[in-house]
């Protein structure tokens, strides 16, 4: 793991943007996963900016969802598609040569999970993998206890999960389950980058990255990743 402590929340986004901009100055054709959430909302406007201004070329790159809430809809707020659409996809001028989001809301979730599965399949390995960090260590929805050599599947949310998920959408959702790229899919990126800012990531980010290797902390898995970069701020490198 190459750890990367930035002075704060924009270095960070800015770092981790150049990261995933390098993967596919590399390799143009890149199959790219960049998390929803609060953390990488700085790192999409920086990365969006980027292509933007013709720094990199996503015309050949191929984006796909990391995970979505279970019954939730691109137009539902709180959801993984709607922050893609408005932070990621809408913000684009030239858009990636293909997009596969999880639909939250088919009528067929098996069938969703198996689109999931068979898009990496065709296009990856993921060239880059970018990945927040849940308050249990959770990547995607690879909750605690998450089986390690999974694809993409459909998981029931840990307490801690839903816990934290009303500061997405309140009181109006409450999902149960959520469907994620395995922690294989992931594991096979050439490239991953975790990233976390803020004070109340430091405890789980120093467990991440310095405890034991366990599915009890599932990020903890990427200490045996051959190429992961953990880029934080100075508050959740309080541990480190
Ligand atoms: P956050 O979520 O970026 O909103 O903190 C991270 C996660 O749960 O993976």
């Amino acid at each position: 793991m190459e750890i990367i402590v930035s002075k704060d929340y924009e270095e960070m986004s800015r770092k981790a943007a150049e990261l995933a901009a390098d993967s596919i100055r590399e390799n143009p054709e890149s199959l790219v996963s960049f998390p929803a959430g609060d953390t990488p909302l700085g790192m999409f406007h920086a990365f969006t900016d980027m292509v933007n201004a013709g720094t990199v070329d996503i015309s050949k790159a191929r984006y796909v969802s990391l995970d979505e809430w279970i019954g939730l809809s691109h137009q539902d707020k709180g959801s993984c598609g709607l922050f893609l659409d408005e932070n990621l996809i809408g913000r684009l001028k030239k858009p990636f040569a293909e997009t596969h989001i999880i639909d939250g809301a088919a009528a067929d979730m098996e069938n969703e999970r198996q689109l999931l599965d068979r898009f990496i399949e065709t296009h990856g390995p993921l060239e880059v993998s970018v990945l927040g960090i849940g308050m249990n260590g959770h990547l995607g929805f690879n909750e605690d206890g998450v089986d390690f050599e999974l694809s993409a599947h459909i998981i029931p949310l840990s307490e801690t999960t839903k816990q934290v998920m009303t500061k997405y959408f309140g009181d109006q959702f409450h999902p149960e389950f959520g469907l994620s790229q395995g922690i294989s899919q992931i594991m096979a990126a050439k490239k991953v980058i975790l990233i976390a800012n803020g004070p109340h990531k430091a405890e789980i980010i120093g467990r991440a990255v310095k405890g034991e290797i366990t599915n009890k902390v599932p990020a903890s898995v990427l200490q045996s990743h051959p190429n992961c970069y953990v880029v934080v701020d100075q508050a959740a490198a309080a541990k480190l």
